[in-house]
């Protein structure tokens, strides 16, 4: 660097890109940090003293942008923290060995991290905030439907248990006329199939007595996979445990502790392909235990996501499922009061993961 000129043209490059950082910034939105980490780097380019030798590489955990190879010699790099933590760095290179950066340079590359830092935090920040709005919208639809099914319900079970009463009682009265008898067993076997609907619908409106009491959750999840072995070879899934302790106490109904299990596990089979593998893993805090069912699957779409647990929604082929599963889970776990979350993996297929409090 020369001259005073020299020196004020740089300050002017470096400034001008503060001032272009910071709108970039302003205007980024959540779905658009790869494109803001492009805008930001080609900026950072032009502000330095050889922009046609300098190359600028940022990387954090989700995003990474580079102008051009980043040489190792010579260097100059800044942390990205993200409330206080390090997720990235930023990078500025030079090719030219001759030359080397200047302090304002260093400087600049400091600020620009710090804003992108923020940035970071903001958006953190507001996907937060969205997921738990959205959580909160599925906690308060799924209440208002838990209400009106246990209205329906209620309402049902009277005059089903009317329809299967008595059509027992005239199968008795025509024994012996075949015709009327195949035509009462279609009526009696129809209304049990209801009463079974109605009584799903009823758990998933934490409506169904319970009896709570000191129960083991290990031989639970391990009597329901041996009673599931069978269905694991026959889709040609496989499973592993991972139950790091035999005991893991908590105040439950045995039976409905069954069922949250058995339906997390066939659900992980079914929509797991061949040779995938499903996950079942239990550990306990102070306060809860805690229960995961991973899967190799497809996975849940963010329409599926919003659905999941209300009753009647299913994805699978007409007649073969019932979309009350996970209605029954999330009732029972509600009813425990305990909490159940689905979310996508990394890879591949779904987890759906259950705390309940142990008192
Ligand atoms: N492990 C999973 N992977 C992908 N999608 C899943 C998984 N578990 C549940 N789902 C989705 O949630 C829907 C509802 O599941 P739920 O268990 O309530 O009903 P179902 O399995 O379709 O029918 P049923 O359990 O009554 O036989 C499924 O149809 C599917 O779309
Ligand atoms: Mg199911």
């Amino acid at each position: 660097m020369n001259t005073t000129d020299d020196a004020l043209k740089e300050r002017i490059k470096e400034l001008t890109c503060l001032y272009e950082v910071s709108s970039i910034i302003v205007n980024a939105g959540v779905s658009q940090v790869q494109e803001t980490f492009n805008a930001i780097a080609i900026s950072l380019k032009k502000a330095f003293q050889f922009p046609q030798q300098t190359e600028i590489s940022i990387k954090t955990v989700h995003y990474n942008f580079e102008t051009g190879s980043i040489n190792d010699v010579i260097n100059l790099t800044s942390e990205i923290k993200v409330f206080n933590k390090e997720n990235g760095f930023i990078t500025a290179s030079l090719k030219d060995d001759r030359s080397s950066f200047l302090i304002e340079e260093r400087q600049l590359l400091e600020s620009v991290a710090q804003k992108i830092g923020n940035l970071l935090e903001r958006i953190e920040i507001q996907q937060n905030e969205t997921s738990l709005k959205r959580q909160m919208e599925r906690a308060d639809r799924l209440s208002i439907l838990g209400e009106l099914t246990a209205g329906i319900a209620h309402e049902l079970n009277t005059p089903l248990a009317n329809i299967l009463g008595f059509a027992e009682l005239m199968q008795d009265d025509f024994k012996k006329d075949q015709t009327v008898s195949a035509d009462l067993e279609k009526i009696v076997s129809n209304a049990i199939f209801s009463r079974e609907v109605v009584k799903k619908l009823m758990f998933f409106a934490c409506e169904m007595p319970q009896e709570m009491i000191k129960a083991n959750i290990v031989p639970s999840i391990k009597n329901a996979i041996t009673l599931l072995d069978a269905t694991f070879r026959k889709e040609q899934v496989k499973y592993i445990v991972k139950i790091d302790e035999e005991e893991m106490l908590l105040k439950a109904d045995n039976i409905q502790l069954t069922q949250i299990i058995f339906n997390l596990i066939i659900n992980a089979i079914y929509f797991t392909p061949k040779d995938g593998l499903v996950t079942i893993e239990a550990k306990q805090t102070d306060k809860d235990i805690i229960l995961k069912i991973s899967d190799e699957g497809s996975g849940l779409s963010p329409q599926a996501m919003d659905k999941i647990f209300q009753p009647f929604f299913t994805t699978k082929p007409t007649g073969e499922g019932s979309g009350l599963g996970l209605s029954v889970v999330h009732g029972i776990v509600a009813s425990h009061n305990g909490s159940i979350n689905a979310v996508n993996n990394k890879k591949k297929g779904a987890t759906f993961t259950v705390e309940l409090p142990k008192s």
